[in-house]
C-alpha cells in the first residue's frame, strides 16, 4: 500500500487583529491509499483546517503535506488546480456551489472540466448519482430552489464525479435526516470500496463508525486514534458504533 497523504509537523497559525492562533500544532498524519479515515473533536479543535491544507486549499504555516507524493506547497497554482481536479473531489461546510448554474449543471462542472469522459456518458453519471441520493427531482433548480441537505447530497455526487483518488469530506450528513445520511454513508461507502480513500470530518458517532481509522483532535493535535478496519457487513454497523462511543468516552468527548 502507498501513501497518499503525510503531513509532517504540520502547523496553520492564523492571525486575527494581530492575535495570533495556533489552530493546527504539529499534526503528523498518514493516510493509506484506499483507506477511510474520519477526523473527530471539538468544535474549533481544528478539523475543517486539517482539510483545507491537506487539499491545498489553504497554506500551510509550518511543516510539510505531501499529497500522492508531491509537495504542495512547492506546486504551481495551475498544478494545484489540476490536482484538485482530477484527483480530488470535496465536500466543505461551505459549499461553493456556482449559484448562475442548475443543480445538474454544478455536479457536471467539474467532469466537463476534466475531459476524461464524453459530455453525454458525465450527464449519464450525474443522473446515476443524484437518483442515488434521491436528489434527481432538484437536477434543473437553481441553488437558491433548494433545501440545505439536498444542496449537500448535490455536492457529495459534484465530489464523486470524476471518480477521485481522494475525497475530502466536511461533515458530509450535517443537514441531513437519518435516511438521507444513510444513503450519503453508503455512497462513501461504495466510493471507498472501489478505491477512493476517503478523509471526513463529522461529530456523528454512526457516520463514523463506517471508517478504517478515527483520530481525535483537541486543540490542534492529535490526541488518540482508534482502528476499525474495514466494515465487512452492515450488521456490524451498531457494534462499531458503541467501540467508537466508548472510546470518545475515554477521549473527553
Ligand atoms: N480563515 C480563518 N481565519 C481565522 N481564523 C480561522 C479561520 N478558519 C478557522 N479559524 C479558526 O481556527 C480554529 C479552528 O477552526 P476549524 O474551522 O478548523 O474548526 P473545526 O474543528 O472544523 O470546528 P467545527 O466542528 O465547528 O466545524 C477556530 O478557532 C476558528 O475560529
Ligand atoms: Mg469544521
Amino acid at each position: 500500500m502507498s501513501t497518499v497523504i503525510e503531513t509532517k509537523d504540520l502547523c496553520k497559525t492564523y492571525i486575527v487583529d494581530k492575535q495570533s492562533n495556533n489552530v493546527l500544532q504539529n499534526v503528523n498524519l498518514k493516510v493509506e491509499e484506499k483507506e477511510f479515515v474520519t477526523v473527530m473533536g471539538p468544535s474549533g479543535s481544528g478539523k475543517s483546517t486539517l482539510l483545507y491544507t491537506v487539499s491545498g486549499m489553504d497554506t500551510v504555516t509550518a511543516g510539510s503535506v505531501l499529497f500522492d507524493g508531491e509537495e504542495l506547497s512547492s506546486m504551481k497554482e495551475k498544478e494545484l488546480i489540476n490536482i484538485r481536479l482530477l484527483k480530488m473531489g470535496f465536500i466543505f461546510q461551505q459549499m461553493y456551489m456556482m449559484k448562475k448554474l442548475s443543480i445538474i449543471d454544478n455536479i457536471i462542472l467539474p467532469g466537463f472540466q476534466a475531459k476524461l469522459k464524453p459530455r453525454d456518458e458525465v450527464r449519464k453519471d450525474a443522473e446515476n448519482l443524484m437518483r442515488k441520493l434521491e436528489i434527481i427531482d432538484t437536477a434543473e433548480r437553481e441553488i437558491t430552489e433548494v433545501s440545505g441537505g439536498q444542496l449537500q447530497r448535490a455536492c457529495l455526487c459534484r465530489a464523486l464525479i470524476n471518480n477521485p483518488k481522494v475525497l475530502f469530506a466536511d461533515e458530509p450528513t450535517g443537514a441531513l435526516n437519518s435516511k438521507a445520511s444513510k444513503d450519503v454513508m453508503q455512497r462513501l461507502l461504495e466510493a471507498n470500496r472501489a478505491g477512493t480513500t476517503v478523509l471526513m470530518v463529522t461529530h456523528s458517532e454512526k457516520v463514523a463508525s463506517i471508517s478504517d481509522r478515527i483520530i481525535y483532535l483537541v486543540d490542534g493535535g492529535i490526541k488518540g486514534e482508534l482502528t476499525l478496519g474495514k466494515m465487512a457487513g452492515d450488521d456490524e454497523i451498531s457494534i462499531r458504533e458503541r467501540k467508537v462511543r466508548s472510546w470518545l468516552d475515554e477521549m473527553g468527548w
